[in-house]
């Protein structure tokens, strides 16, 4: 049995969220991580890409206000607030990395934990695809519903990710660590998020392991949750995704579409070895990189930093 369902996805949130941000900076104390980043996450699936140490934590850390920032960051046009709880509320949702589950717990009680944070229910009517779903109003009602709500995310859970109803009462800390990982994603989306965000979910995991974390990331997308995912597994993140952005020493240098991205040269010289195999030769490789730059025209290369320099 595969960890998640083969029908479409129930939980999660189908508003297609969107995220713009321009100008974000953020770091420690005085050491700037992030210079004025400028980029968006549209719905579907993107993935940040980037060697170890390039900000791709900080940048998602910084989105959830676990550490300060400065610049624009919009959720679909609005504001995003700084404080984490807030921004939880708005419906953003961070697995971190090394999955942060409580060990001394059993899997039903690490997603009854997700279900405390509740984003706040979606204000449109209710979509088909989910008839009998619960539609509270006001911030009363809400709490008066919050018992039967998070009964009913269990439930949905548990159909979206079956292996975890075998596996309710063991305890999380006696997981493999990809099984720790599809615990970590279940209960992140027992919140319904509309924004996703994972900090390297295929980290340290088996390669099945590693396949069956990126389809359900892309099933959660498909859903109509916005994913936003930092992968080290450049292959197969660019496999899965719909766009990308390269992330090094804290600014963009690339970005587009997964497919094109897959074939620009930043992207195969830096992560895929330029796709060479043990029968290139450096003509075929001159000859393939000539190709390469003209499929990958429109891939965007921000220049960031030379922008910066010019202004
Ligand atoms: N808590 C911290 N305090 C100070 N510097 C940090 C902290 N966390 C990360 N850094 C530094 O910020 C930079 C980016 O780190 P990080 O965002 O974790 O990179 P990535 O996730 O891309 O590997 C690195 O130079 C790292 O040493
Ligand atoms: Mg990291």
């Amino acid at each position: 049995m595969m960890w998640y369902r083969d029908t479409p996805f129930v939980l999660g949130d189908d508003r297609h969220a969107q995220l713009q941000v321009r100008g974000l900076q953020a770091g420690y104390g005085p050491f700037l991580v992030l210079r004025e980043l400028r980029f968006e996450v549209k719905p579907g699936l993107t993935v940040i890409l980037g060697p170890n140490g390039a900000g791709k934590t900080t940048l998602l850390k910084a989105l959830m206000g676990l550490i300060p920032r400065r610049g624009m960051v919009l959720l679909d046009g609005e504001d995003l607030p700084e404080k984490t709880h807030e921004i939880v509320q708005r419906g953003v949702t961070l697995v971190a990395e090394g999955r942060q589950l409580f060990p001394q717990m059993t899997v039903l009680e690490n997603l009854e934990l997700g279900g405390w944070l509740m984003s706040a229910p979606r204000s449109e009517p209710g979509s088909a695809r989910r008839p009998g779903g619960a539609r509270l109003l006001g911030a009363a009602q809400r709490a008066l519903g919050t018992k039967a709500e998070r009964a009913r995310r269990i439930e949905q859970v548990l159909a979206d990710f079956p292996k975890l109803r075998e596996r309710a009462q063991q305890l999380a800390g006696t997981m493999s660590g990809g099984e720790q990982q599809m615990v970590a994603v279940a209960r992140a989306m027992m919140s319904a998020p509309r924004l996703l965000m994972l900090d390297e979910p295929s980290l340290g995991l088996a390669p099945k392991m590693v396949d069956e974390l990126l389809a359900i990331a892309r099933r959660i997308a498909d859903a109509g949750t916005t994913v936003l995912m930092v992968e080290q597994n450049v292959k197969k993140a660019l496999a899965v995704a719909d766009r990308g952005y390269v992330l090094e020493r804290g600014v963009l240098v690339a970005s587009g579409p997964a497919r094109l991205l897959e074939r620009s040269n930043v992207v195969r010289e830096a992560y895929l070895g330029a796709g060479a195999t043990e029968h290139t030769t450096a003509a075929d490789a001159v000859q393939r990189r000539r190709k390469v730059s003209v499929r990958a025209e429109p891939v965007e290369a921000l220049r960031q930093a030379q922008g910066e320099r010019a202004r």
